[in-house]
């Protein structure tokens, strides 16, 4: 990364289907599968069994690399509070990543600039190895470049292929700073969009490459550069994703395929959330107007 940490290639999340949920028997299945890369956040409402199926696994924590997220601060929190809450659930000194989860918290003027000078705040002190960001838009890592002094080492987006030609504008920005690209929701032509154009295209690279449908996603991640940040339930499928590595690679025709399949549909789940959210907002504003009048 842009700091001199290395991150693994391969994550193992405690959010979507381990959403709310006591995380202890997926990460230690996860850990006992030789994980070495687990993503959490403070959303997830998880962070303590994460940090228990943690210290249950009798792993050195120098051996792990451990992400989170601050989705919002409280009334007069500091980011720096607010990681100390998140490093007592997770039982750790220190988190090797630490994420804004969205901008959108942030939106008020100057905020997710005063956020990220805090954010360069816990890095120095050592409590957030590195520094980051996720399901940032173009203009807004923008803000945050214009004031960094340490640049995000990585944004943490929805990337599939039915998301991936409206990333194409942050994508490139990433690259003239270096910045890495974290993905979740890689497999949502499997998960979501089982109907897609994409997967007719997924069921043939299967069988050309000897591989499954979900290995043809993650291997098409893995060609992009891209880190991948999966989960599952299945002990079965730890192992089809580690195999993902070792399968051969796709040829440029294969990869383009996939992407002009993927454009013939867009799919975004966090544009469906940031409507919502947004929407929840302007319902807040129009209420406190209609009070004031
Ligand atoms: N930054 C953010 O805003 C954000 C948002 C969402 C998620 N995340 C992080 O990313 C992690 C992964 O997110 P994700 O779950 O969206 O990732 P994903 O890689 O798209 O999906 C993982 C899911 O795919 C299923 N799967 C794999 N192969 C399949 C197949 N052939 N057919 C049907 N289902 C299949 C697995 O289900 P089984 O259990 O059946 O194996 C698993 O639950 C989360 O846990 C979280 O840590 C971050």
């Amino acid at each position: 990364m842009l700091d001199g940490h290395t991150i693994p290639q391969l994550g193992f999340g405690s959010g979507t289907a381990h959403y709310k949920q006591d995380a202890v028997k997926p990460i230690l299945m996860a850990l006992r599968a030789n994980y070495t890369h687990i993503d959490t956040a403070q959303m997830y409402d998880n962070e303590d069994t994460v940090g228990d199926a943690i210290s249950q696994s009798g792993i050195p924590r120098e051996k792990l690399f451990v992400t989170t997220k601050v989705l919002e601060l409280a009334e007069g929190e500091t980011i720096e509070d607010n990681l100390k809450g998140s490093l007592t659930k997770l039982k750790m000194d220190y988190v090797d990543l630490f994420l804004l989860h969205a901008a959108i918290k942030f939106d008020k003027p100057g905020q997710l600039e005063d956020v990220w000078k805090q954010m360069e705040a816990v890095k120095d002190m050592g409590l957030g190895r590195s520094i980051g960001v996720s399901n940032f838009q173009a203009g807004e890592l923008e803000r945050i470049l214009k004031v960094a002094r340490y640049k995000p080492v990585v944004n943490q987006l929805e990337f599939h292929p039915y998301a991936y030609a409206q990333l194409r504008p942050v994508l490139k920005l990433q690259e003239e700073h270096g910045i890495l690209t974290e993905s979740y929701g890689g497999l949502t032509p499997l998960t979501k969009k089982t109907d897609g154009p994409v997967n007719a295209v997924l069921v043939e690279l299967a069988a050309k490459i000897g591989g499954t449908q979900t290995q043809v996603l993650m291997k098409w991640l893995d060609q992009k550069g891209i880190i991948a940040v999966t989960t599952t339930s299945k002990e079965e499928r730890l192992k089809e994703y580690v195999d993902v590595y070792s399968l051969p690679n796709l040829t440029q025709e294969d990869i383009q395929a996939i992407e002009e399949a993927g454009a013939k549909l867009q799919y975004s789940r966090l544009a469906l959330y940031l409507e919502a959210e947004r929407k929840k907002a302007q319902e807040v504003r129009d209420g406190a107007q209609s009070t004031s009048a």
